[in-house]
């Protein structure tokens, strides 16, 4: 059996793992990326409508839900979005940024790829795709080398043959899209070497509506609306999509990420205005007028036509009783919906929950336990809200690792 030797393996070619390989091949490391996808970085390529939202320059911890919420201080603070501005500056990059704080390619996600390549080019890495990754096997507990007090080895056996490395980096991302390379092959590697894997779910994931409701609003497929969208203490105003099958857009992408199955969502329809107020002050000044007419030029139209019906909000102001308005306004600023679920994995952008942080460094992202392996991006029970913090995680967690593997 040949057996190749470089300092450092990493599994997954996406953008953690690229930015872990470069920074490694830089400090001199010979560093092997594994994938078993046909191309590089495919939700790099797929991100933000294609134009890749890659950093966020407000990204702060409190951005970042984890059951040990301390974990990811540290690799944020020493990897900030401008650093990473700073390097998609030097390659000359144009991006755009759409909403405060949120950076996304001028052109295209491909141009932010290329980079990444780049750098692993100019570091000196060997980028592998197609490669089916078989067994890793720990040759720690080989007596011999523990005794040498040599670095732990690890051996990959591979579709194309067996990789002997000192440091490996799983960098496979989570569960979302499976049709883009998507694996549960992180959390396995850390079963395998005693991890514990805290429960994985969809998230930043549209949610789907109970049979009734998605009937009710049929009619509404493809209305877009801003919203507050709130679940415990926990609120996004953001504009919040009807589709076919239930409700998405960046307020339910958001809230999706705390929202627990079988609770319901408080969505405020009117989130920049004082309702009540609002509507008193009509009954008085223009009496005639018609809540139906008012509510279509607030959100709208068809948003506005089935609530009237439904409600039966039909008639002019005067006719409104105080009681009749406090309901009004509760309904509109507390609109109560009770999703059956999400879409799943299928369309979720990212993966709750994942490897258990309290088993890996934070400052070198090295298993504690496991001298030599190395959990980094998605994998780990680090998840960001949407808007450029999930990349800024990547690129934080991946440079990190890089610096000690
Ligand atoms: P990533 O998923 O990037 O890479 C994992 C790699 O491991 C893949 O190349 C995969 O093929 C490989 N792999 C998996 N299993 C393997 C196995 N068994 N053997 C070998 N290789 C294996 N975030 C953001 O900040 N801004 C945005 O605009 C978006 N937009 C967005 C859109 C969509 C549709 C999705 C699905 C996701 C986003 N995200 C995002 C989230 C972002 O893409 C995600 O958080 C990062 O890509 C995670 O980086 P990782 O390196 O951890 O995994």
């Amino acid at each position: 059996m040949t057996v190749n030797k470089v300092d450092v393996v990493i599994i997954g070619a996406g953008a953690s793992g690229l930015m872990c390989a470069a920074t490694a091949g830089y400090r001199g490391k010979s560093v092997l990326v594994l994938d078993h996808a046909n191309k590089a970085g495919k939700k790099i390529l797929m991100s933000g409508g294609g134009r890749c939202n890659f950093t966020n320059m407000d990204a702060s911890p409190k951005h970042f839900l984890s059951t040990n919420s301390h974990f990811c201080i540290s690799a944020l603070r020493r990897y900030s979005p401008q650093d990473f501005v700073d390097l998609v500056d030097r390659h000359g990059l144009n991006y755009v940024e759409k909403t405060p704080g949120q950076l996304f390619c001028e052109h295209s996600a491909k141009d932010l790829l290329a980079i990444l390549l780049t750098e692993c080019e100019w570091a000196g890495v060997t980028i592998q795709l197609n490669t089916v990754i078989d067994k890793i096997e720990d040759v720690l507990k080989d007596s011999q080398v523990e005794q040498d007090g040599a670095k732990s080895v690890k051996q990959i056996h591979t579709s194309s043959g067996v990789i002997e490395c000192d440091s490996l980096v799983i960098a496979c991302g989570g569960l979302s899209i499976p049709t883009m390379g998507a694996t549960g092959f992180g959390y396995q590697v850390a079963e395998q070497f005693g991890l514990n894997v805290l429960p994985t779910r969809a998230g930043l994931v549209p949610l789907t509506l109970q049979p009734s409701d998605k009937e009710r609003f049929a009619e509404l497929s493809g209305v877009s609306s801003d919203v507050t969208t709130a679940f415990d203490d926990t609120q996004f105003t953001e504009p919040m999509l009807f589709t076919h099958r239930g409700l998405s857009g960046p307020a339910i992408l958001q809230i999706s990420n705390f929202w627990t199955p079988g609770h319901p969502l408080s969505i405020n329809l009117m989130p920049q205005q004082d309702i009540k107020a609002e509507l008193t002050q009509l009954r008085q000044d223009a009496p005639k007028a018609t809540l139906e007419k008012w509510l279509t030029k607030q959100i709208p139209k068809r948003l506005a036509q089935v609530l009237v019906e439904e409600n039966h909000w039909q008639g002019p102001f005067s006719d409104l009783s105080n009681a009749k308005i406090d309901s009004i306004s509760e309904q509109l600023s507390n609109w109560i919906i009770k999703p059956n679920g999400t879409e799943g994995y299928r369309t979720a952008e990212v993966t709750l929950g994942g490897v258990d942080t309290e088993s890996v460094s934070s400052k070198t992202f090295e298993v504690k336990t496991v001298p030599g392996l190395y959990f980094i991006g998605e994998v780990l029970d680090v998840t960001g809200w949407l808007g450029g913090y999930n990349f800024q995680w990547a690129w934080a967690s991946g440079y990190a690792a890089g610096q000690f593997v």
